[in-house]
């Protein structure tokens, strides 16, 4: 074959090598172990020594060609992929860095911590309930009846019955105090819990939203009193309110489920929307309380023969805006970013007691 045909084949092959694969192929059938040259470099050794020095040289000349052409070729494809990858991958280092968190702890998660915190000080441990309840739960077994007034009062939440289905329906419930009768029956008496969390009435003003929050208090033993309780509760706005001067106010007031019961006001004084604890001549509500029904006790599995004790019901968001001067209830939770940033705390600001509840 002629020489400078083969050449100007496999130089034009190389050309034309779209990318390595290709490229290897066309040094596979050329310069391989079974490549068009490497054989007629094998055939050389048939030929008698004159002509096989002359055709040796130009065959060699060849080779050298076309592995030079192979090799300029494959750098020239590797720099056109580090080309493209480095188009592709191309990153602006000059963008701003991620944004830090912006999120903050709302005020009621925040509160929600501390009187943990200052309950479990005073050795009483979390429980927790439904917020979708059975009207059993939420009624019955804390002494309201069906036809109990205090029925209508509570502007219960209903849940929808499946057509046909006539039991009485589920509620969301319209305070903590279900968790009383559930905690009891998991875990009996002697007992001591508070139950945060969400609880449902229909009403909707400055100090009323229709979802709130609760803690319920429940402390059974064989000799608890209205004493204990009034300790309990002072003590609590003490540590939470972070103040030596608290005023608390106890009014007979009358629940169901407790008897005696007592409603109790903290005094406090609003100076152009800056609510202050502890000093002025405002009285606001905070919580219902007294000592557990017989009744309820039994609903529960708990003998009233051998064990009393004290419930309260707390407003989880009253005594936030008392401590955190915020005055207009709605706004928590309302989801405005502006409101959230002023009221909310840093992430890891954990409130513990000894480290200072809210620093
Ligand atoms: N459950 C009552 C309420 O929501 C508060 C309360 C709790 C009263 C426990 C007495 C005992 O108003």
């Amino acid at each position: 074959m002629d020489l400078t045909e083969l050449r100007g084949k496999y130089i034009e092959a190389v050309a034309q090598a779209a990318d390595e694969a290709a490229l290897e192929d066309v040094r596979l059938a050329a310069l391989g172990k079974k490549g068009e040259i490497s054989l007629m470099m094998a055939a050389l050794g048939k030929m008698d020594p004159e002509a096989r020095k002359a055709a040796g040289a130009a065959l060699n000349v060849v080779k050298t060609e076309i592995d030079a052409a192979l090799r300029a070729r494959k750098q020239g494809l590797a720099d056109a992929a580090l080309d493209e990858r480095l188009r592709s991958e191309w990153l602006d280092v000059t963008l701003p860095g991620r944004p830090r968190p912006r999120g903050t702890i709302h005020p009621v998660s925040q509160v929600m911590e501390e009187l943990t915190a200052i309950f479990a000080d005073m050795g009483f441990s979390v429980a927790e309930g439904p917020q979708v309840e059975s009207d059993w739960y939420n009624f019955d077994a804390l002494n309201i009846p069906p036809e109990h007034p205090a029925r209508q009062e509570h502007d219960t939440f209903f849940m929808h019955r499946a057509e046909g289905d006539d039991r009485p329906p589920h509620v969301l419930r319209t305070h903590t105090s279900p968790v009383q009768i559930r905690a009891m029956m998991a875990q009996g008496a002697p007992i001591r819990v508070i139950a945060p969390g969400r609880v449902y009435r229909m009403d909707m003003d400055q100090t009323h939203t229709p979802m709130f929050h609760q803690v319920e208090g429940l402390a059974i033993d064989r000799d608890i009193s209205m004493a204990n309780l009034k300790w309990v509760l002072e003590e609590f706005c003490r540590a939470f309110f972070e103040v030596d001067k608290v005023e608390l106010r106890f009014r007979a007031s009358h629940f169901p489920f407790t008897e005696p019961s007592a409603e109790v006001d903290i005094r406090y004084s609003n100076v152009g929307g800056q609510l202050r604890i502890g000093e002025g001549d405002k009285w606001m509500e905070i919580l219902g309380s007294g000592m557990v029904h017989p009744k309820v006790l039994a609903a529960a599995g708990v003998d009233p023969d051998q064990w009393q004790g004290f419930a309260f019901g707390l407003g989880i968001d009253r005594i936030a805006m008392l401590k955190y001067g915020i005055p207009d209830l709605r706004a928590f939770f309302e989801g405005d970013l502006r409101w959230l940033r002023h009221y909310g705390f840093a992430a890891l600001d954990m409130p513990d007691l000894p480290g200072g509840l809210s620093r």
